[in-house]
């Protein structure tokens, strides 16, 4: 067991580090970030922010002197650079993990390996692998970048052999998987804490609205029978086995309009879906993550109340002026929403910078009063219906 007072190290320098860093922080335990931003929101608030590229040796060799245990809150740390570190310092996820999950086409061939299912797709690796890609999937689909992609970035909707070939033009040829666009009835997710025993505890499984590729809502309890959410635990608790994970893992699915589950993707780490957390249960998912890493036994994951989480991105700053802000008035008037903002510098389109979570009765209750707070903060986006 890892006491409180001891260190914690953190590749990566964004919003889950500094959320993960409040956790420790509240639980007695010291972090060093390494980090090249100097002004990430995680290194701002860090006990010590090693300011260097993530594989920088002389950087490495100084976490691994300083810490007692070390974790990542971004999935393309290089997974030599964790391999290195777990020659000196216990390393949680493991370099396996990341190498697993950093590539689409790696990720898929595991999750089918894991018996479950992913969604339609074709690997392409080459220009010749175009055509065997196609006759795999049915379009509409969508060309992904096989690393490196978030948020929606590096995707493109595709609906013709020639317009794979000019996307993985426009990807300059980089690895691609060719994925069949599925008619969702739903998203959904599970955030599930490991350890070295090998036990698990779930979160409640969150209902995930997606606004262009972007997480927008998070709704919890989600609006899906008990079986599909029996079926998603089952089916990331297999996924988590399998990987040998220690730490907190996030699996994202899609259902259906059958009510069929198909394995989206995995996160080897907290997850934007798992916000909600940090005020409607007893334990936030970071916190989670500090307990499993240090070995402290897991913490009560129930839901004390029904919840939304909306992400706020840099498109609800108003970005005419010279220093754009966020007009927050109406979330601090709601007596059921909690604010959290990352602290980064400059606001852009697309860009996380914050979330709130509205508590109330039921989710759907919940889903009213945030969407009334979020028209209020930026008239001009419209909110899915559902
Ligand atoms: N094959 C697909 N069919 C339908 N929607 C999709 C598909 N792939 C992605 N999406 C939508 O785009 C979102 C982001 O895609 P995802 O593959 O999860 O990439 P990211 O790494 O950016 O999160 C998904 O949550 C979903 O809303
Ligand atoms: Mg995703």
């Amino acid at each position: 067991m890892i006491l409180p007072d001891a260190t914690i190290g953190m590749l990566g320098g964004g919003q889950l580090g500094r959320m993960f860093i409040t956790a420790a922080h509240n639980l007695g335990y010291r972090v060093v970030v390494l980090e090249p931003d100097p002004y990430s929101p995680a290194g701002l608030i860090a006990d010590e922010h090693l300011v260097a590229a993530y594989d920088d040796h002389e950087a490495i060799i100084q976490l691994a002197q300083r810490c007692d245990v070390i974790t990542t809150e971004f999935e393309n740390i290089p997974a030599k650079v964790l391999k290195t570190l777990s020659a000196s310092c216990p390393v949680h996820p493991k370099a396996s993990v990341l190498e697993k999950t950093q590539d689409r086409n790696i990720e898929k061939a595991f999750i089918r390996s894991c018996g479950l299912l992913p969604v339609p797709y074709g690997s392409i690796t080459s220009y010749s692998e175009i055509a065997p890609a196609v006759d795999k999937i049915k379009f509409p689909a969508i060309m992904k970048t096989a690393r490196f992609g978030y948020d929606g970035k590096g995707q493109c909707q595709v609906n013709s052999l020639d317009e794979v070939k000019q996307a993985y033009r426009r990807f300059e040829q980089q690895h691609c998987v060719l994925e069949q666009m599925i008619n969702l009835k739903c998203e959904i997710s599970v955030v599930l804490a490991r350890n070295e025993a090998g036990e698990s505890c779930y979160f409640p499984v969150s209902e995930n609205i997606h606004i262009d590729g972007i997480l927008h809502q998070s709704l919890v309890p989600a609006r899906v029978s008990d079986d599909i959410k029996q079926s998603v635990q089952v089916a990331a608790k297999r996924i988590a086995d399998k990987l040998d994970y220690v730490g907190v893992l996030a699996v994202e699915f899609f259902i259906t309009q059958e009510d069929g589950i198909l394995v989206n993707e995995i996160a080897p780490r907290t997850h934007n879906s798992g916000h909600y957390t940090m005020d409607a249960c007893i334990t936030s998912q970071f916190e989670q993550q500090v307990r499993v890493l240090c070995g402290l036994p897991f913490g009560d994951t129930s839901l004390l109340s029904p919840v939304v989480m909306t992400n706020l991105l840099g498109d609800c700053w108003n970005l005419a002026l010279d220093k754009p802000i966020l007009n927050y008035s109406s979330i601090l008037a709601s007596s059921k929403s909690k604010l959290h903002l990352y602290a980064k510098r400059d606001a852009r389109i697309g860009r996380k910078m914050g979330h709130f979570n509205t508590l109330a009765k039921t989710s759907q209750i919940a889903k009213e009063e945030a969407d009334a707070i979020f028209m209020q903060i930026n008239k001009t986006i419209s909110i899915p219906s559902c």
